[in-house]
């Protein structure tokens, strides 16, 4: 009589339709709840004759699993529903056309000052920074510079405190820092880029803060023939394979003798142009042997220690680079200007 009972409730079991979570609920309700049939047909188990009570158990767990099982992919298959329903909803039409938004470019001061640090690193050079607040003793008295020199005459500049603090006119400031402080790094070799500041007034040629790229090397031996490999090395990767550079004398306080470089003409190849001024070489940066009174000042036996050091104007650079006529664009931020550059080096694709 049970049995035959059991047997209905597990076909009704099968049977029943979840497909909704009401559904589903009562389902556990009616049959697996503490009050459900299942229960119920459990607690007729006291009743049931000794003989027949294993068939009987077996009987109701087959019930309870066979329950479980119906309840389990009747949530599946709900759940499954529900989130095939969202995605339907949720779908993003690629098709609308994007945002555009402008892209950046890189400043054409910086873009030369990366190129020049990524030729010297590839030559094992430090990149090393000092202060824009500069002592008067580094920007110019270990420079060689001492107080009533006629050089420092074109090298006015805004002090910050009596005539000791200053915002350094060059970069060479550096060369006498890192000789200070770094002589166990002998061979020293490092250029420094970054901001220089002189009292200047503003025009075409002249801004009253620009940029340097200072380099020294400080080691035994090191002579003029190093220096001009360097610079040829730098020079081509500036301006092209081709060109060649030449050297004129000229005079810093700190180098001896000071050489001023000149690149042959890129626009002309040397044959003589109106941007070589017909001589065939356009001039480029200021060079020279560290001068012995600065090695010394530094802490260098100058018989034993010999070096070379360069200045570069990343403006006058870029300027001849990319046919600039005016110093001032580089600072007044004008977009019409900055975005000359990534027109030429093709970066505005994603304009
Ligand atoms: N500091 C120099 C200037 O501002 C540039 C310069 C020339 C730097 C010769 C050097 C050098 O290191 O050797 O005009």
């Amino acid at each position: 009589m049970k049995k035959e009972e059991m047997t209905k409730l597990l076909e009704e079991i099968q049977g029943c339709s979840m497909h909704t979570l009401e559904e589903i609920q009562t389902f556990k309700n009616t049959y697996l709840g503490k009050k459900g049939k299942i229960s119920l047909f459990a607690s007729y188990m006291k009743d049931v004759p000794q003989e027949e009570k294993k068939t009987f158990g077996e009987m109701l767990n087959q019930l309870r699993t066979q329950a479980e099982k119906r309840l389990e992919s009747a949530q599946k298959e709900v759940e499954n529903k529900k989130l095939q329903e969202k995605l339907a909803k949720e779908t993003i039409d690629i098709s609308l056309p994007g945002v555009s938004f402008k892209r950046g470019s890189v400043h054409p001061l910086t873009k030369i000052i990366e190129e020049v640090e990524e030729l010297f690193i590839s030559m094992g050079y430090d990149v090393v920074e000092g202060p824009e607040v500069e002592e008067d003793l580094y920007n110019f008295e270990k420079l060689n510079l001492p107080k009533g020199h006629p050089a420092r005459d074109s090298q006015d500049s805004f002090y910050i405190e009596d005539e000791k603090i200053l915002l350094r006119t060059q970069t060479s400031p550096v060369q006498a820092r890192e000789m200070d402080k770094n002589k166990e790094k002998t061979p020293i070799r490092m250029i420094c880029p970054g901001k220089t500041y002189r009292r200047d007034d503003d025009d075409a040629t002249h801004s009253h803060q620009f940029t340097q790229i200072e380099g020294l090397v400080v080691g035994e031996n090191i002579s003029v023939a190093h220096l001009k490999g360097t610079l040829e090395e730098i020079v081509k990767r500036l301006f092209g394979e081709e060109r060649t550079i030449r050297f004129r004398p000229s005079y810093f306080p700190f180098t001896e003798p000071s050489l001023e470089v000149d690149v042959s003409c890129f626009k002309c190849g040397g044959a003589g142009c109106s941007l070589c001024k017909g001589t065939g070489y356009i001039e480029i940066l200021g060079s020279g042997i560290v001068h012995p009174n600065v090695l010394r000042g530094c802490g260098y036996d100058p018989e034993k220690y010999t070096g070379f050091a360069f200045g570069i104007g990343p403006e006058r650079i870029a300027m001849l680079k990319y046919g600039i006529s005016d110093i001032r664009n580089f600072y007044t931020n004008d977009l019409r200007f900055l975005e000359n550059f990534y027109r030429e080096e093709g970066q505005n694709e994603g304009k």
